[in-house]
């Protein structure tokens, strides 16, 4: 089958396309034809082995200190058909339409892979494609649209509260502006200038242009700061919350988990860092969101499997608006 080889850490050149053995479903697994798959910017992180001090040195162990060895596949989420299944599975069968992520065992950029119907050893949760949403449009949920859900439960967002997100426009932040809006949220969705047409069509009350106006400067307070991608001033943050206000980091560096943990108890204000915890209930839930039109995919570019250098060169540009799909 075809196959996305990872052969060394480094910029898009280093992904080739590659002949590989088919997998075989073990008992309790699927064996799922991708018919879509995603490049995020955690992907192109991944291939180029760019993470936060705290995690380059783990994922280096997991992965391959010098080169990707464990890993020889990357890309997380997925939409596709089962094929074939493991004689324990219950709950899928032949044909099903399924979307998931694979967790840390990673393998989307592949014609074919094997994942349990449950999710174990890392594995990410897998469950019905959404009825209303093409192959396309359901791969890019599963991770952004976790992400977005875990954090927003754990900043107890409640109806009538304000929350910026900031990050808005790409793969998570635009899952994020939905998700709150469902919640009863008014939001402010803060990205560049280019983004910021397709945050007010998905909801957004107001829109912020990063590189015009920094809002932890202006006079407005939020119930709940979302930064998706970490780069929100933190003690300006903080200055930006009225009282009992959240500020939800999702990829901090080691100096702002580190200010999180010194800051844990002070005042009225909560500080949440924490990793997303994938649940297939949450990924059920969001298939119900999706099939009662609350929630939709904002796609930017597709691509062919062949062109996937292109499109994590495209990724790498930071142009992108949603999500980047890859049809194997
Ligand atoms: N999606 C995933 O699967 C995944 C998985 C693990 C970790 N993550 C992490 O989560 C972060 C966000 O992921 P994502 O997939 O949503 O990324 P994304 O699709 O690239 O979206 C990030 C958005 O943030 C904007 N941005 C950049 N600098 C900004 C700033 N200073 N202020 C406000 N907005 C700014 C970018 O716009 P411009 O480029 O135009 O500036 C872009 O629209 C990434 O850094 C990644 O490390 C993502």
């Amino acid at each position: 089958m075809k196959s996305i080889a990872w052969t060394k850490y480094g910029p898009p050149e280093v992904l080739k396309l590659k002949e590989i053995e088919k997998p075989i479903p073990k008992d309790d697994e699927g064996l799922i034809k991708v018919i879509a798959t995603t490049v995020t910017a955690g992907d192109c992180e991944m291939r180029r082995l760019d993470f936060p001090l705290y995690l380059s040195f783990p994922m280096r162990i997991y992965i391959g200190f010098f080169k990707p060895k464990r890993i020889r596949v990357i890309g997380q989420e997925l939409a596709g058909e089962i094929v074939e299944v493991g004689k324990d599975v219950k709950s899928l069968k032949v044909g099903d339409q399924v979307f998931g992520t694979t967790g840390f065992k990673f393998g989307a950029y592949a014609e074919y892979i094997c994942l349990p119907e449950k999710s174990k050893d890392m594995s990410g949760p897998l469950t019905h494609k959404p009825t209303n949403m093409s192959f396309e449009e359901a791969a890019a949920v599963p991770t952004g649209g976790l992400e977005v859900l875990h954090f927003l439960r754990k900043g107890n967002i409640k109806r009538g509260e304000k929350i910026l997100i900031n990050g808005a426009g790409g793969s998570i932040g635009s899952f994020g502006v939905q998700l709150a809006k469902y919640f009863g949220a008014e939001v402010t969705a803060v990205d560049s200038a280019e983004k910021l047409e397709m945050l007010g069509s998905i909801g957004a009350d107001h829109v912020i242009d990063y590189a015009q106006e920094d809002f932890t400067e202006k006079e407005n307070t939020y119930d709940v700061i979302f930064d998706v991608i970490g780069k929100s001033s933190f003690s300006g943050s903080l200055r930006s919350l009225g009282e009992n206000g959240r500020y939800l980091i999702a990829n901090p560096n080691l100096i702002k988990i580190i200010r999180a943990l010194l800051n844990g108890g002070k005042g009225n204000k909560k500080i949440v860092t924490e990793t997303t915890i994938q649940k297939t209930e949450d990924l059920q839930f969001l298939k119900e969101l999706i099939e009662v039109g609350k929630l939709k995919t904002i796609i930017d570019r597709k691509y062919p499997m062949e062109e996937i250098v292109e499109a994590h060169r495209y990724v790498e540009t930071g142009e992108k608006i949603g999500n980047v799909i890859i049809t194997p």
